[in-house]
């Protein structure tokens, strides 16, 4: 008896600790639009509801786009007496439920942010010991979405933080996407799968190709450096559990080549898609790369593996990615800043996922579909060979 009622607690105990997220709500990487990455803590009202008008006006929300998030820099410095957390009224005079309304309105969903700290890394007040009452707010604001930080965390543990919150949004009963952004410290790809449905795998991104810069504490990484770090952690990745490599910086200041690259190698490692620029002002040509519809389906294929990096010699790097029906997306990435020449022979070169298990058949003479130009470019009968320019690529769908 002493036994049986031993072993209940434990399972009592154990069911305390399991996070049991909302499941299917993101069968393939998440898409949407974020505030962060140019705005950063300016923000309000009729600027959030300008990008839902832009999203869909855009063609953005048709092309996936559909999650609108608002990052940090939402609330007020202090929660009210009863521990709420309290919108802006500067920003929000009307209330966040009434932006949150208009967006639905769009058809879109809608995303907040918050932090497993006692401050978000704005310091404004974060969630720690409020849990449960947060996610009863968020649900009554009929919340879709909600990013959640790692700053101000005072040596707490990432697994249990993040599982609290999860099982306080369970219990709250809205069906809300959870997004970990505990940058990749506490291997959040070894534990995230049952807690959320994304987790970032790196610091933050920022809108330069190829280098690192120290912010003291932290270092903010290049699209190049942020993908370096990708390739062992594909393993963990799959429908409903994301590697998150942060937001887009398409549009927000590199070159035409280097956005097109960025995009190209976030569909290549099926990451979620959160466009991070002032989409209200963007060029004929950032609006065409981030609706590429070709590129959108290579990130968002139902079989949901992210791509792998098959080789890298001298700066010219290929990526592979099995898609659905034996299709593979292959991209050719030029690392340099000087023009390279590449060639491939499909059928001397055994291209094999070793973790999913999928074989590019030499057998098959599949069609090249150049996803950057919309045509196809001969087959793989032939070897491939192209000259790429600096930080471009060359990306194809090979179709069966
Ligand atoms: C961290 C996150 C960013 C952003 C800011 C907000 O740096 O990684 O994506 O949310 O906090 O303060």
């Amino acid at each position: 008896m002493k036994k049986l009622l031993i072993g209940m607690l434990a399972l009592a105990m154990a069911n305390i600790a399991a996070a049991q997220k909302f499941e299917g709500l993101a069968p393939t990487p998440p898409m949407g639009w974020n505030s962060w990455n140019t705005f950063q803590t300016a923000i309000n009202e009729k600027m959030i509801m300008e990008m839902a008008d832009v999203l869909v006006s855009s063609g953005m929300k048709d092309a996936g786009y559909n999650y609108l998030v608002l990052d940090d820099g939402w609330m007020t410095m202090e929660r009210d007496s009863l521990g709420n957390l309290v919108p802006d009224p500067k920003k929000f005079p009307h209330g966040l439920k009434a932006v949150v309304d208009y967006v639905h309105a769009k058809g879109l969903k809608f995303g907040m942010y918050n932090c497993a700290g006692t401050l978000t890394c704005a310091k404004y007040p974060g969630t720690r010991g409020y849990e449960y009452q947060d996610a009863r707010n968020y649900a009554a604001w009929d919340i879709d979405y909600l990013k959640y930080d790692w700053c101000n965390t005072h040596g707490i543990n990432a697994k249990e933080a993040y599982t609290t919150m999860s099982n306080a949004l369970r219990k709250a009963g809205r069906p809300m996407i959870f997004s970990i952004c505990e940058w990749g410290v506490n291997k959040p790809w070894e534990w995230g799968a049952p807690v959320g449905q994304l987790w970032r795998t790196t610091e933050d991104i920022y809108q330069v190709f190829d280098s690192v810069h120290s912010h003291g504490t932290w270092d903010a990484l290049s699209v190049m450096r942020i993908a370096d770090l990708q390739d062992s952690l594909r393993r963990y990745a799959g429908p409903d559990h994301w590697n998150d490599p942060d937001m887009l910086e398409v549009g927000n200041g590199m070159t035409y080549a280097e956005d097109k690259t960025h995009f190209s190698l976030w569909a290549m490692m099926a990451a979620p898609l959160m466009a991070g620029n002032d989409i209200r002002k963007m060029t004929k040509e950032t609006k065409e790369i981030l609706t590429n519809k070709d590129i959108i389906a290579i990130d968002q294929d139902p079989l949901g593996i992210q791509g792998f990096k098959y080789s890298d010699k001298d700066s010219l790097q290929i990526w592979f990615k099995p898609l659905q029906h034996g299709d593979w997306a292959v991209c050719f990435l030029n690392r340099s800043s000087h023009d390279a020449a590449v060639s491939f022979n499909w059928k001397q070169t055994p291209v094999v996922d070793n973790v999913f298990h999928h074989t590019l058949n030499t057998n098959i003479q599949y069609t090249l579909y150049n996803v950057w130009t919309g045509k196809n470019e001969g087959t793989t009968k032939k070897p491939f060979s192209a000259t790429i320019k600096p930080h471009d690529v060359v990306m194809f769908r090979l179709k069966q």
